[in-house]
């Protein structure tokens, strides 16, 4: 199959191929350039994005395909069509592929277990799994330091909640990539700290060659997690000092949307060190490629 859930399932070798095809349409692709021309994809958005929607449509545009963005609060799920009928009812209409996002991860699992006519890529799944992000962030990496061999990535703040943090480790974790992570005891994850190891902060971006910075889910909070930004950023914010202690290559990542002067000094986001425009740039490549395998390659 070439629906994509999560990195989890992709082998090191997929993950590769899926970075080399994004190197490809980075380097190669030129206006009016439309390998898929004619063809139909549909991006159903249950959460809100900037990022990944707009670079999943651009993407997609950019391949040629036609783009069918449905607004989730005028479909007929609303009317209780439920999500698979819908994407049946998008397949019958001559859509291949469908990119979701929502807050419950099974609505798209469901999705891949069924026969829906459609490929499925996830664009983010509750907590769970965000798998564009993990591959936009390896490729990140990998262009700029070479290879991804021998790096340590140190992941800071909710980890708890954040669905990048699960499906960057499993995807660095095929590469043998050393994940650190660090910040406020109530938003660590034991569970998966015993795949990575848990540092005081100081100690993790002295450490690291990636300092990726995470926003903290407040929408996703049962609990009081959360004291101010200004505490937040006081305790586990990077700013300038502690960017200051970082290796002198190392840089500063963060998936978005940033909350400035709360996980990162205001400063930083635009600083030379900081990939954080590079990512949202490489986004498109990899979802080009992402795009590409589901609808079983180019015609060579
Ligand atoms: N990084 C990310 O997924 O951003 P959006 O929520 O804006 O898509």
């Amino acid at each position: 199959s070439d629906h994509l859930f999560d990195t989890v399932e992709l082998s090191k070798w997929e993950l590769e191929q899926i970075m080399e095809r994004a190197a490809f349409w980075e380097k190669n692709w030129r206006p009016g350039q439309a390998p898929f021309a004619g063809r139909f994809a549909a991006n159903l958005f249950f959460e809100p994005s900037t990022r990944t929607r707009f670079s999943f449509e651009i993407a997609e545009k950019k391949l040629g395909l036609h783009v069918l963005n449905v607004n989730m609060e005028e479909s007929s799920t609303t009317k209780g069509e439920s999500l698979c009928d819908t994407v049946k009812t998008l397949s019958a209409l001559g859509v291949e592929v469908v990119t979701v996002r929502h807050r419950e991860p099974e609505a798209i699992q469901e999705l891949l277990t069924e026969d829906t006519g459609c490929k499925i890529i996830n664009a983010g799944a509750g907590k769970m799994a965000h798998p564009t992000q993990a591959l936009l962030d390896l490729y990140t990496m990998k262009k700029h330091f070479g290879s991804l061999s021998g790096l340590k990535v140190a992941m800071i703040g909710d980890i708890k909640h954040s669905r990048v943090v699960r499906s960057n480790c499993w995807a660095l974790g095929k590469f043998g990539v050393q994940v650190i992570f660090s910040g406020p005891e109530s938003m660590r994850d034991h569970e998966l700290e015993k795949i990575a190891s848990y540092l005081p902060f100081e100690e993790a971006i002295r450490e690291a060659d990636v300092v990726m910075m995470l926003r903290v889910q407040l929408e996703r909070h049962h609990e009081q997690l959360f004291v101010s930004a200004g505490e937040y950023f006081k305790n586990y914010g990077l700013s300038i000092e502690r960017f200051q202690t970082m290796k002198p290559d190392a840089i500063i990542m963060h998936p978005g949307p940033v909350n400035r002067n709360v996980e990162i000094s205001d400063e930083l986001v635009e600083h030379p060190r900081s990939k954080i425009f590079a990512q949202k740039t490489n986004g498109v490549f990899i979802r080009m490629a992402v795009l590409e395998r589901a609808l079983g390659g180019v015609q060579r």
